[in-house]
Order: C-alpha cells, then structure tokens, then sequence
C-alpha cells in the first residue's frame, strides 16, 4: 500500500512506478533527509504539536533507520519512490503507526529542498578546500620558478617572456575568484524552507526558526512559493562549477601542450600519467586530457538544469525531480578532478633549461627594442616600423635579435648603443616588466603575498 493510497482505487501501473521512482539516486541524500527528520520532529515536540513521548519514539525511530541504511541492512524500495517515503516507511516498520507522524506539517516539497540544499552546503565547502588545494599547489610550484622564463604567447605566437611563476599564479587568481563565488552562493544556499509545506505553508503551528537553528542554516526561506519551487541555487552551483571546470580545462590544455615533444616545458610525474596499450614509448597526459573533456558534462548539466526549469509554473513541478542526478555528478566529477590537480601539479617536472632555449630563441624581445628607442625620443609608432625592419632582417638572415652586432643595430637606427645587449636578454626582459601585476620576480613575489591575504580571508 502506497503512503498516498487512500484515494485510489487501483495500484500504480508497474512502468509508472519505475518511471517516477528517484529512489535509485536520491538514496545518496538519506543522511540529509534524516537529519532533516530528526529536527523536524524536535520542533513538533518542543512547539507542543506531537506528544513528547510519540516524538522521542520517533526520533530513537529515525536512528535506527539511519544505522540500517548506512549498514546496507534497509530494503529501499522502487515502491515507495524516493528517499523521503522510503525513510518514512521504514520508520513505520520500526515503531508503528505512530511513525505516521513524522510528516505533521510538512510536505516532501520542502523536505526535498531542505535535503538538496543540506547536500550542497557539504558539497560547497568540500570543494572550497579542494580548491585552495590546488592553489596551494600552483603557489608552490609559483614560489620554486621566481626566475624561470618562457614564452608567453598571445594567439599562440611567442608575445614576450614572462616567468613561470607568474603564470602559475594567473591560474591562482582564476580559483581565487571561484572560491570567492563558492562561497558567496552558500549565502543563498545555507536557508531553511522548511515550514513551506506543499506550497502555502502550514496550519500548524511550527517553528520554522527553530528547525534553521538546529540545522545551521543561516535563515529561514521568506516566501513559501519560493522555498519549494526555487532551485536558483542548484543552477548557480552548476554554473560555478563550470566556471572552474572552465578554468582546469583551460590549464589542462596547457599541460597537455607543455608536454609534448614539441614543446617540452614539462613533464607529469609517472603517477600521474598513462601508457599505451600499442604504443611501448608512450607516455600520456590523461589526467589532463580527461579534466578538459569532463567540462563538457559539467557545461551540459548546467544547460540541462536551465532547461527543465524554464517555464515552470509555480510552485513544485515533478520536473523538479530532474535536478538531482546533474548536481550529483557534478560534483563529483569535480571533486575527483580537483583531488587529482593538486598533487599532479605538484609532481610535475618544470623543465627550466627548455624553457629558457625557447625564449632565446625567438623575437619575444622585439616589444623591449622598441620600448628602448622611446627612451632614446623616437616615438612609439615609429620605433616599432623600425623594430619591425631589424626582425625582417633578421628571418633573412636567419638570426635573432641577439645574435646582431652593434654596426648591424647601428644600420637601423644610430640611437642604438651597446648597452642594448644587456636590455634584450630574456632576465632583463622579464624583470624590466616592473609594473604591479607585471611578470618581473619582484612583482611575482608581491602576487604571491596578495594571494595568499585573499586565499586566508574567503
Ligand atoms: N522525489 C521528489 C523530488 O525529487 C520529491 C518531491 C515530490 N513531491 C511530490 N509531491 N511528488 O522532487
């Protein structure tokens, strides 16, 4: 017998139970509703709504369904749909009829809401850690490549050299803000809806305050239409984490770059690598590979979410099921994405004499022989058709800026001296850059320190 049986007059057709069942994912919010359960029936009691001794009952009741679920021990069942009837009935299985009342002013439309935003503040906060993790892991890789040069590419042509650290640390501003909006969601997130009831409310007289307090929430939900219709904040959860999704792809490309013959700037630690099953020498970026594909799936339950939720009347739709499976994949595929990043990061070989031939190589000093004859009084739109002659000349001759002698400098422009040689190395580049934010060591450093101060403060 159905726990909403008593107005109908046939069971449920088989396909229909399976069809509308979402016992087979939201088992994983067992624990929530519980605690849920747990401070519901705390406030029937205090607020004089149910008997003590009936609350208490039902309450010693609830933890040992708790115990039975986490032991593997309860049977949760397609029968009885989701997690909410399953607990439910195996509370009445366990105590008797007096398990019936449990539900006294509430609805399973606020009770989802409360699972779903319970699940998330965890979730939230894991991966805030998880994050600063991986920051950790950049600023350390930052701090040990305070002089390492390398290309630094714009359209994916050699621009000009910064350092390695200052590139690590673009990608820790990057997570900065992530965590910053992480944490800000959970504002929105940390509000009790419970007491909303299937829409209107509830003639009982609860405390909805009491039950935020118990749950730590930081508030209660203001309109009760709102509490059990609004998922604003699975959408914002599901939009951050494509945010940062977007964020690891992008640095997980780099990596994959980084590492190929063509490139080589790094190497991943063999732990953190594959093989080929054909291929003896090969050695393969599939972390990084996998973490960039993986954003797709992130992007698409965020889409997918957007979707089912465009055009919904208020308040509770059976639609609303549909957010649940999205917002647990993503955060798990996030949480194992993040777990990985820190020590892969960590591990990874920095191979700082390839870099260093890479920037020798190349005209990423050319913007500095410019900036130098502005020193001298020539203007800037003129140095640089100059510059672009000395390059030009330079291709021809198969030759980099370096390699010219004062007489040949001398044939472009006579405002070129022989201190030149010693502005167009790539440390003289890299530290001349001496703007805040800019690539010189020091400015590195001073990124170091601000990111740290916004790191201990969100
Ligand atoms: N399983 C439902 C969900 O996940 C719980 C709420 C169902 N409420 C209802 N009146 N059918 O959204």
């Amino acid at each position: 017998m159905k726990l909403w049986g008593g107005r109908f007059t046939k069971p449920t057709n088989q396909l229909v139970d399976e069809y509308t069942a979402s016992i087979y994912f939201d088992k994983k919010l067992a624990d929530y509703d519980i605690q849920g359960s747990l401070a519901h029936v705390e406030m029937l009691k205090t607020c004089g709504i149910i008997p003590d001794n009936d609350a208490n009952t039902i309450t010693e009741g609830l933890q040992k369904v708790a115990k039975k679920i986490e032991n593997g021990e309860a049977q949760l069942s397609e029968e009885h749909e989701d997690i909410h009837m399953n607990v439910e009935k195996l509370l009445i299985e366990e105590i008797g009829p007096v398990g019936g009342k449990l539900h006294t002013g509430r609805s399973r439309n606020d009770q989802v809401a409360l699972d779903m935003r319970l699940y998330l503040r965890d979730v939230l906060i894991e991966i805030s850690q998880l994050l600063v993790d991986v920051q950790e892991s950049l600023q350390k890789q930052a701090t040990e490549n305070l002089e390492t040069v390398l290309p630094g590419y714009t359209h994916l042509q050699r621009a000009q050299p910064v350092l390695f650290g200052h590139h690590m640390m673009a990608y820790v501003f990057m997570f900065q803000r992530d965590l910053e909006r992480l944490m800000d969601s959970l504002k929105r997130v940390n509000k009790s809806p419970l007491g909303a009831g299937a829409l209107a409310g509830t003639t009982f007289p609860i405390d909805r305050q009491f039950v935020a307090d118990k749950l730590g929430f930081d508030g209660i939900c203001e309109n009760s239409l709102d509490a059990v219709s609004d998922r604003d904040f699975v959408v914002e959860f599901l939009s951050n984490a494509s945010m940062i999704s977007m964020h690891l792809s992008r640095l997980c490309e780099e990596l994959v770059q980084w590492s190929s013959a063509e490139f080589n700037f790094i190497e991943l630690d063999d732990a953190f690598s594959t093989g080929s099953s054909m291929m003896p020498q090969k050695k393969n970026p599939d972390v990084a590979e996998l973490v960039r594909g993986k954003t797709g799936r992130v992007y698409g339950h965020l889409v997918g979410m957007l979707t089912t939720l465009k055009g919904l009347p208020l308040a509770y739709n059976k639609d609303m099921q549909e957010d649940k499976e999205g917002m647990f994949d993503t955060a798990d595929t996030l949480k194992g994405a993040l777990a990985l990043f820190a020590p892969m990061i960590e591990t990874m070989t920095v191979k700082k004499e390839n870099m260093y031939e890479a920037v020798s190589k190349d005209f990423s000093n050319a913007t500095d022989l410019a900036d130098y004859l502005v020193g001298k009084g020539m203007p800037f739109r003129e140095s640089h058709a100059v510059v672009g002659q000395v390059v030009l000349h330079c291709i021809q001759n198969n030759k980099y800026l370096l390699d010219l002698s004062h007489e040949e400098f001398q044939s472009f422009s006579e405002l070129i001296e022989g201190d030149i040689f010693g502005v167009l190395t790539p440390e003289a580049v890299v530290n001349a850059r001496d703007v805040a934010g800019g690539t010189a060591k020091n400015r590195v450093k001073e990124q170091l320190e601000i990111a740290e101060k916004q790191v201990a403060a969100s």
